[in-house]
């Protein structure tokens, strides 16, 4: 008998979803988990801040509540480790494709890069919380934030985040600029400015030359 852990005969793939708010996540992920499930993939589709009763509680607090970037930082962080044990760990151990609607990336882009947090610190938090595990990839949604703005403006009220102004979501975009720069390998960058059919064409062949 070998103690060795049994090994799905497929092994999960964990993608995330990634950009400024309007950006078009939640347009595409649906999109990519039907696709998914269309080449015989069991497919889980989870968000962050939540993914778990208790992360969901915390997304909550974080939409509605003011408070400073270190609590703001912490509460992130807090959700994003039930996240891992409870939900996201499980799936891919099973064989499952995790889609997040956002991951750590966002942490780094609206905490460090819009609240001007201390990177070092997210560094130690990304460590200590994640033990290793990053997305297989990260889709970024590239879109101008007036443009993002206006996509917003035409379909909803702004929460905590979306209330800020242009000038906020523009030091987002930079620190998912920076995020992609320094890992170019785990990142693909679609150009968010064009029609949604063409926003899906250039996901599914970046999904495509992955050869999953
Ligand atoms: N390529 C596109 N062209 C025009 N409108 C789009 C495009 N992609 C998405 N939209 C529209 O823009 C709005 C925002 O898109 P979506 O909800 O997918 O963004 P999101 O990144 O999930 O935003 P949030 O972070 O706020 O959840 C929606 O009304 C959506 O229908
Ligand atoms: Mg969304």
């Amino acid at each position: 008998m070998s103690d060795l852990p049994v090994r799905p005969a497929s092994p999960g793939r964990f993608i995330s979803f990634e950009g400024i708010d309007g950006a078009g996540k939640s347009s595409h992920i649906e999109a990519t988990a039907d696709w998914l499930r269309s080449r015989g993939h069991e497919v889980l589709l989870t968000r962050e801040p939540g993914g778990t009763p208790l992360a969901e509680q915390l997304r909550t607090l974080l939409l509605q509540s003011p408070m400073d970037a270190l609590s703001e930082t912490l509460l992130v962080f807090a959700a994003r480790r039930d996240h891992l044990q409870a939900r996201i760990e499980p799936a891919l151990a099973r064989g499952a494709w995790v889609l997040s609607d956002r991951f750590t990336d966002a942490t780094f882009a609206y905490q460090g890069a819009g609240r001007g947090f201390d990177l070092a610190v997210l560094q130690q938090l990304e460590t200590w919380v994640q033990q290793g595990r990053q997305p297989d990839l990260t889709v970024w949604f590239d879109l101008p934030p007036a443009v993002a703005a206006e996509r917003r403006a035409a379909v909803r009220t702004p929460d905590r985040f979306e209330q800020q102004d242009l000038a906020f979501f523009q030091r987002v975009r930079d620190g998912y600029a920076a995020r992609c720069a320094a890992d170019a390998g785990r990142f693909v960058r679609i150009d968010s400015h064009q029609p949604k059919e063409a926003v899906w064409a250039d996901l599914r062949q970046a999904l495509e030359q992955r050869a999953w």
